[in-house]
């Protein structure tokens, strides 16, 4: 399958994002709308569920089985957003072939967590996230859930074996938030830090010690 995008930026790569049916859809939202800024492709598919909370939380009703979620992104260059039906499970990111940096699961209900966990690639979402884990490429999944069943913790355990990063939607408070758009960039950060992405949403931490001559970005 051919490359959509026309052009594709120096240092642009593309994503799967995966949208699924826990809280905190605004997660999803907005690690979407930084990857797209920062220039590079987006996969996105969204579960049933997913489109259900998106309805209660974010007020956005879309129809769920051909949602229309490129709109929901400003102007996006042609190519650079392909937003896939859930059971498209012949869409690239169902592919090992396909040229993805990586797969990020956000947010991740308890149900697509523990499928993932044990393989069951029954929509494109939980696909993705089996090619990823089969091909070595980073997994990213943002489980929200409280409290936490042994269960749950189980196929979080499960996964982290696999080699997946698990990345629970748990906000710190060192960085001051003054908006629920501090929290939620505090956990975007940290999936684009992950993944190797440079990225400006979030103060970092460091003592102060104004006679260092360290760049805050340095490792
Ligand atoms: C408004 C709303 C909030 C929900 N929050 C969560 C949640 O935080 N975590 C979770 O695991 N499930 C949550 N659920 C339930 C899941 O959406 C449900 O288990 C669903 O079957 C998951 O399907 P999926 O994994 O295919 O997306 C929520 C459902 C709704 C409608």
């Amino acid at each position: 399958m051919s490359d959509p995008s026309p052009i594709r930026p120096a240092g642009a790569r593309s994503y799967a994002v995966c949208w699924t049916g826990g809280s905190g859809i605004v997660y999803g939202q907005r690690f979407v709308e930084v990857l797209l800024a920062l220039g590079h492709q987006v996969h996105l598919c969204a579960t049933d569920a997913a489109l259900r909370v998106l309805a209660h939380e974010a007020g956005i009703a879309v129809d769920r089985a051909r949602p229309d979620l490129a709109g929901r992104f400003g102007q996006v260059p042609p190519g650079r957003l392909l937003v896939h039906p859930i059971d498209a499970v012949e869409a690239t990111p169902a592919s090992g072939s396909a040229r993805l940096a990586a797969t990020i699961v956000v947010p991740c209900s308890m149900g697509t967590l523990a499928r993932v966990a044990h393989g069951f690639s029954s929509n494109l979402a939980e696909r993705a996230a089996d090619v990823a884990l089969k091909e070595g490429r980073p997994l990213v999944v943002v489980p929200r859930e409280t409290p936490l069943s042994a269960l749950h913790l189980e196929n979080m355990l499960t996964l982290a074996r696999l080699g997946a990063i698990v990345l629970p939607a748990m906000p710190g408070f060192y960085h001051r938030p003054g908006s629920v758009g501090d929290l939620v960039d505090f956990v975007v950060g940290k999936i684009l830090d992950r993944l190797g992405i440079d990225h400006a949403l979030v103060a970092r931490w460091r003592t102060p010690d104004p006679a260092s001559p360290w760049d805050e970005g340095e490792a």
